[in-house]
């Protein structure tokens, strides 16, 4: 341990800025170096500073209306934040590891700055309340940032599966053709992910949008201060119940990496689908270069790594998700050091999830289908199955028996080498002496599509007034104001 002290006099804006700690009135000697490294958040935490200052702007306003600092005091503070403010946003502002965090760093700037002014600002406040209060207010407008660029990707989905709303290619189950459908179908199944994903993303904003401030370390304060004002000046819909829950609690921040988690989940499940669309041997869709990249190696390669990284990177916001649960379950009420640890996995996901869907929201619109390809992938694998047995129920046989009939014609298919639309009327009236020839009908691909024609269904009638519902819904959203 080091054998600094740390005295009063230390505590002065003069002194050496590694033995100034707010709290080191009871202390005796100086922090070990190690521990104070250990122990500081600033390194990653000063990202809340423009939180931080809104906090603390909103604080020292509600002292001032309670008559707890004088007219003068106020002004200085208020003063002194916008400098602040202003020195880090011009990248003029020395952090210090001694300071341990951005609320620390901020307030002993301050105070150097406008003297004993600055030392009041802290009444009724601990930064048990100050941190929650910025992290809230953080995740806040991180929420309407995802929001928006969710909102960016959704539209393009929209558009893309308008202009193919009649493109036809085979659905799938167990990855093995299953019917035909249209790519503007598959597409607006992505958006309807991503619609609940936005509604999770709005619950979430909607529990987390009270204040903290007022909470103090964990009981409240003796001062008379008004937290309805400091709540209603930082836009929270209104001041959280409970101090001790107010200062404990971090479920809204592990709620938020659920949301997030789910979010990367989806788009993890489009990125496989893209990876292989783009394979030569589905060959579905091409992507355009700029969002794809080659090997040192092989000269051929054109390799999917966005959506592949995307893939890879919901691996890595579920594992921020566990982290964050498992920090909260076995803390005692209330505020623990351990909640310091909640910040480095919630940025990563907020920063991993806005890159997710930053590359998901430019490439989408600039996914090319190969209508032809995906035509003839639907021709093959015996995709209107369901529509002959579908016609034979019409024809009054029983649905069992029907599946049974078609079974055995797509066996004689598969020897055969044909599809069912390929097969003469006298080889399927082998198999059901009730088929006629209307049955072709309904064995193209456009008559199967044409046929599911009720909402919800992939009729591309039905897909272009979903992805107009789609839109409506999107220019229902508010504005995004970056
Ligand atoms: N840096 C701390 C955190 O992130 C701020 C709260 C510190 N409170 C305390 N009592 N040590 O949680």
């Amino acid at each position: 341990m080091s054998d600094k002290k740390t005295s009063a006099d230390q505590l002065s804006p003069q002194g050496d800025d590694s033995t100034i700690k707010p709290w080191g009135g009871r202390f005796s000697e100086a922090t070990d170096a190690f521990v104070e490294r250990f122990t500081a958040s600033v390194v990653f935490d000063q990202r809340l500073y423009r939180q931080d200052i809104r906090g603390s702007l909103a604080h020292a306003k509600m002292l001032h209306a309670a008559g707890l600092l004088t007219d003068a005091d106020a002004t200085a503070i208020q003063q002194g934040l916008h400098t602040i403010l202003a020195q880090i946003e011009a990248g003029d502002f020395q952090w210090s590891i001694a300071l341990e965090d951005v609320h620390m760093n901020i307030e002993a700037r301050l105070t150097d700055a406008i003297g004993i002014a600055g030392k009041k600002l802290h009444t009724g406040r601990s930064r048990n309340d100050q941190v929650a209060t910025d992290i809230r207010l953080y995740l806040r407008d991180e929420i309407d940032s995802i929001g928006c660029e969710l909102t960016r990707l959704q539209r393009g989905m929209v558009e893309l599966a308008a202009r193919e709303h009649a493109t036809i290619m085979p659905g799938f189950t167990h990855l093995q053709t299953a019917q035909p459908i249209t790519f503007g179908h598959h597409v607006l199944a992505w958006n309807e992910m991503l619609e609940r994903d936005y509604s999770r993303l709005q619950d979430c904003r909607k529990r987390l949008n009270q204040s903290p401030l007022g909470a103090a370390a964990l009981a409240g304060t003796t001062y008379p201060i008004d937290r309805q004002l400091t709540a209603s000046l930082l836009g929270f819909d209104k001041p959280t119940e409970n101090s001790l829950d107010s200062v404990s609690d971090r479920d809204f921040a592990i709620e938020f990496c659920a949301v997030a988690a789910l979010i990367t989940a989806h788009l993890s499940r489009m990125s496989e689908e893209l990876v292989l669309w783009t394979s030569s041997q589905f060959n579905f869709v091409n992507l355009p270069d700029r969002f794809c990249t080659g090997s040192s190696i092989m000269p051929q390669k054109k390799n999917p790594d966005v959506p592949e990284l995307v893939r890879g990177k919901s691996g890595r916001v579920n594992g921020h998700l566990v982290a964050l649960l498992t920090l909260m379950k076995s803390q005692p009420l209330a505020y623990n050091k351990d909640n310091q640890e909640d910040k480095e996995p919630l940025f990563d996901t907020i920063d991993t999830v806005k890159d997710c869907l930053r590359a998901f929201a430019d490439m989408v619109p600039a996914i090319e289908p190969k209508r032809e390809v995906l035509y003839e992938a639907a021709r093959r694998g015996f995709a209107t199955a369901t529509d002959l047995a579908d016609y034979l129920v019409r024809k009054g046989v029983a649905f069992r028996d029907a599946h049974e009939i078609v079974g055995k014609a797509v066996g004689h298919g598969v020897k055969m080498g044909k599809d069912l639309a390929e097969m003469s009327l006298a080889e399927l009236q082998a198999f059901g002496a009730m088929i006629e020839q209307d049955v072709y009908a309904v064995l193209t691909l456009e008559g199967s599509v044409n046929a599911r024609n009720h909402i919800g269904g992939t009729a591309p009638v039905q897909v272009k007034a979903a992805a107009a519902r789609a839109a409506v819904l999107l220019d229902a959203r508010g504005g995004c104001v970056k």
